[in-house]
């Protein structure tokens, strides 16, 4: 395994260096009884030191530095009214003295009060975030295309929902390569990764990674928004995407990995 050829191939991008890396993997004790089922670790990005954390932290750090190279000066993004990836993507705003507006949409059968005006929105909130309630993905496209003619569309960075495109994707790229750093320092070798995946970014960006890497682990994603195939394509389209933008390398065999 070569991590050394993803820090070369990272090096041609700017990245904001506001998380906390690399995040620490911990074994769990107490899943499986000790002399049968796996080892399992967790790779904790929960603690990526950003707005409590999570793993938006590492996509947001190379999504702003490209809206801060390119002279941008209000973040819009958009995910449900709770949106961990909205809430993030705030307190990189903050922290990176950006203007951010997030366009959220409220997700069908969740309670009233504390759905719409606490957790992730009263951080959102006390981070300097402007919150523009959208009734769903559609308006979202709209009133952010009129909120960026006000503002003058050269001011305005979109973000996408997840922080998933190719930019953002650079962030688990470069987290294939701590991972690897990792397993080669604690001489522990992973026979797989497994993930949540949603937005599609965290597994385009560990696949692309361990591919520039040179190493074949396989990254299995599990999905609640929708079934397997449909994921795997849009995880695919993503990896296609990179190849074309970001100039990751062509693999015939990725579906192996998925
Ligand atoms: C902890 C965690 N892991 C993975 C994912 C999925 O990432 P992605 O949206 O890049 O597919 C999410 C999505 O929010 C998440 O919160």
């Amino acid at each position: 395994m070569f991590p050394e050829k993803i820090e070369a191939f990272l090096q041609k991008f700017e990245r904001a260096t506001v998380g906390h890396f690399p995040t620490p993997i911990e074994k769990l004790s107490g899943t499986f009884p000790a002399s049968s089922g796996p080892n399992v670790y967790i790779k904790r990005d929960d603690c990526t030191g950003l707005g409590l954390g999570g793993n938006k932290t590492r996509k947001l750090e190379y999504l702003i530095a490209d809206a801060m190279k390119r002279g941008y000066t209000t973040i819009f993004t958009t995910g449900g009214i709770q949106s961990n990836h909205a809430r993030q993507t705030a307190a990189m705003a903050a922290k990176c003295n950006l203007d951010c507006e997030l366009f959220l949409t409220p997700v069908a059968g969740t309670p009233e009060r504390n759905y719409k005006d606490n957790g992730n929105v009263l951080l959102d909130e006390l981070f300097g975030a402007k919150i523009r309630i959208c009734e769903d993905e559609k308006q979202v496209d709209v009133r952010m295309e009129e909120r960026a003619q006000e503002l003058g569309a050269d001011n305005v960075y979109i973000v996408p929902i997840g922080g998933s495109n190719p930019i953002g994707s650079l962030g688990y790229i470069r987290c294939a390569q701590e991972i690897l750093e990792q397993s080669q320092q604690a001489g522990i070798s992973f026979d797989a990764i497994v993930i949540a995946t949603g937005s599609c970014g965290t597994q385009a960006g560990l696949v692309a990674g361990l591919e520039i890497a040179g190493v074949n682990t396989p990254v299995y994603g599990y999905c609640v928004s929708r079934d397997g195939d449909e994921q795997a394509g849009l995880v695919m389209e993503l990896l296609e995407r990179c190849s074309e933008e970001i100039g990751t390398p062509e693999n015939p065999h990725r579906l192996s990995a998925l």
